[in-house]
């Protein structure tokens, strides 16, 4: 399998030494508009094939998207991070014109490729991509679910003092300050989270999600990369080994939930075709206000992408 990762910087480079170094493909091209910045990436994670023992063939191209050709699953990451005091939604107009492009370059040397969108403000930029590629839109989607989700999971394992691995839980809606943790659908090995944690302290952990990426920019400077790259590679592990894990995904949603014509994150089946299956849960009003809040929001950001055109 042959997976390409546009942007070497932070995500992207993340990404691409985990596709390597868990074998999740044998080939991983990474690309990047800055001369050299790719190869060099490609090669230092190559260079610590023999030391971690993978054989994952990683190669960078400075913006040559003729070595990505015949991509099984593409990942872009390419476009500017969040610098303090800037919202995800700040980065729209630059962001748009590259994520245009790169898709553009994308699809006309993989036009069979999966594409997997990470660059922000996600929703929108997913929204971009779909546009630009004019693919399904089970085969062109966004991460985020699975960071948001993650944070939210490690917080709470924090809290109850328990292993990150024994939290399974649910978020839906925006890569944003709206996005839709779901209590109700959070469990510690099948036990209602409810039933462990106080009111007041989960309610504090759901606040600290949501401002999850914020909390990170504060602290250095630029956005995180540990976490969005590793969910990233495991939304390509999913689609490259026919999985069908069930993940939240950015996906354009027709008449899923009741909302038409938005990109929002919500569970669906992950395997070799994209997305395999919508699945539709059971919310109560509460649930229903705060993902409609959500839709509000992505779908005002989707309005100024489409003011500029
Ligand atoms: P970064 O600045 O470290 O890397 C971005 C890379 O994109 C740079 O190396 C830059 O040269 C490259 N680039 C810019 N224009 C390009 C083009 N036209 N073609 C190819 N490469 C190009 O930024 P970082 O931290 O890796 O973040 C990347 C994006 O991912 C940002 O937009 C950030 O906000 C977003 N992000 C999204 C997350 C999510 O959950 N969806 C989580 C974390 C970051
Ligand atoms: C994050 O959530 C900024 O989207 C980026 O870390």
């Amino acid at each position: 399998m042959k997976v390409t990762v546009v942007g070497a910087g932070n995500v992207g480079a993340t990404c691409a030494d985990v596709l390597a170094y868990r074998e999740i493909a044998n080939e991983v091209v990474l690309v990047d508009i800055k001369e050299g910045m790719a190869e060099g990436k490609a090669l230092d994670i190559w260079q610590k094939s023999p030391i971690n023992l993978y054989d994952t063939r990683t190669t960078g191209s400075t913006n040559d998207y003729s070595k990505t050709a015949g991509s099984d699953v593409v990942v872009i990451t390419s476009g500017l991070p969040r610098k303090p005091g800037m919202s995800r939604d700040d980065l729209i107009e630059t962001n748009a014109g590259i994520v245009k492009s790169v898709t553009e370059n994308v699809v006309q040397h993989s036009p069979e490729a999966i594409i997997i969108i990470v660059s922000n403000p996600l929703d929108v930029m997913t929204y971009q991509a779909h546009l630009t590629s004019n693919l399904p839109r089970t085969k062109v989607f966004g991460m985020a679910g699975i960071l948001d989700t993650a944070r939210y999971r490690a917080f709470l394992a924090e809290a109850l003092n328990v292993s990150p691995k024994d939290i399974q839980a649910l978020l839906m809606g925006g890569h944003g300050d709206t996005m839709v943790p779901l209590p109700r659908y959070t469990t510690v090995a099948g036990i209602p989270v409810t039933q462990l944690i106080d009111q007041e302290s989960l309610e504090a952990i759901i606040q600290r999600t949501k401002m999850g990426g914020g909390e990170l920019v504060k602290l250095m400077g630029t956005s995180a990369w540990y976490a969005p790259g590793a969910a990233a590679a495991q939304m390509v592990e999913a689609i490259v080994k026919d999985q069908k894990r069930v993940f939240p995904v950015c996906v354009k949603l027709e008449g899923e939930y009741g909302i038409d014509d938005c990109y929002l994150g919500v569970p669906v089946v992950l395997g070799k075709n994209g997305i395999e299956k919508f699945i539709e849960i059971d919310l109560n009003e509460e649930e229903k206000a705060s993902l409609e809040t959500s839709r509000q929001h992505v779908r005002e950001v989707m309005e100024v992408l489409e003011r500029l055109g």
